[in-house]
């Protein structure tokens, strides 16, 4: 079985235990860490909502599964394949919502999204974005795959 180690998780637990878990596990813990903010902020379950730069990996959509969202989901994610593959597993967890995917980057983004939103969320993007500012546009498309398959095998 294919494990990844979640070290920065150590500190959330209570205990400071330890804790070896499988992606989905992994990616499971951060939709519920997602689903309280998103009660904390009183995000509305039929609102409009835009998500920056998911890849293919589903951690703040368990959270708005969770929250059973019915409204506009928009998904600015610039690779296509992630984009694909990000816009069918949303389509499954919030079979009630509208989810519009954008194959953009934010910048280039922006003139598509509606004047008002409820919320803009994303998950540690701020990294992402600045690798893929010093990339051109072959070395965007496999990076980020490479990356991630890097992630989920050691
Ligand atoms: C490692 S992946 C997904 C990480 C995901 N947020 C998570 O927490 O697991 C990073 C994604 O950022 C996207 N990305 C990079 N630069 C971007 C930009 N300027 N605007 C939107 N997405 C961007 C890439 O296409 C890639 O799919």
């Amino acid at each position: 079985m294919q494990q990844v180690w979640a070290s920065c998780n150590q500190s959330l637990l209570p205990d400071g235990s330890k804790v070896l878990l499988t992606p989905a596990q992994w990616n499971q813990y951060l939709g519920d860490v997602w689903y309280q903010l998103i009660f904390s902020y009183r995000i509305p379950q039929n609102g409009v909502v835009v998500e920056i730069a998911p890849g293919d990996v589903e951690k703040v959509g368990l959270g708005f599964h969770k929250q059973g969202f019915s409204g506009t989901y928009y998904v600015i994610e610039p690779h296509q394949k992630s984009l694909e593959t990000i816009t069918a597993k949303y389509k499954k967890l919030m079979p009630s919502a509208t989810i519009v995917p954008i194959l953009k980057t934010v910048a280039d983004a922006i003139s598509e999204l509606p004047t008002h939103v409820d919320a803009i969320v994303a998950n540690h993007p701020l990294d992402d974005m600045i690798v893929g500012k010093s990339l051109n546009t072959e070395e965007f498309k496999d990076f980020f795959l490479k990356c991630m398959k890097t992630v989920m095998t050691f």
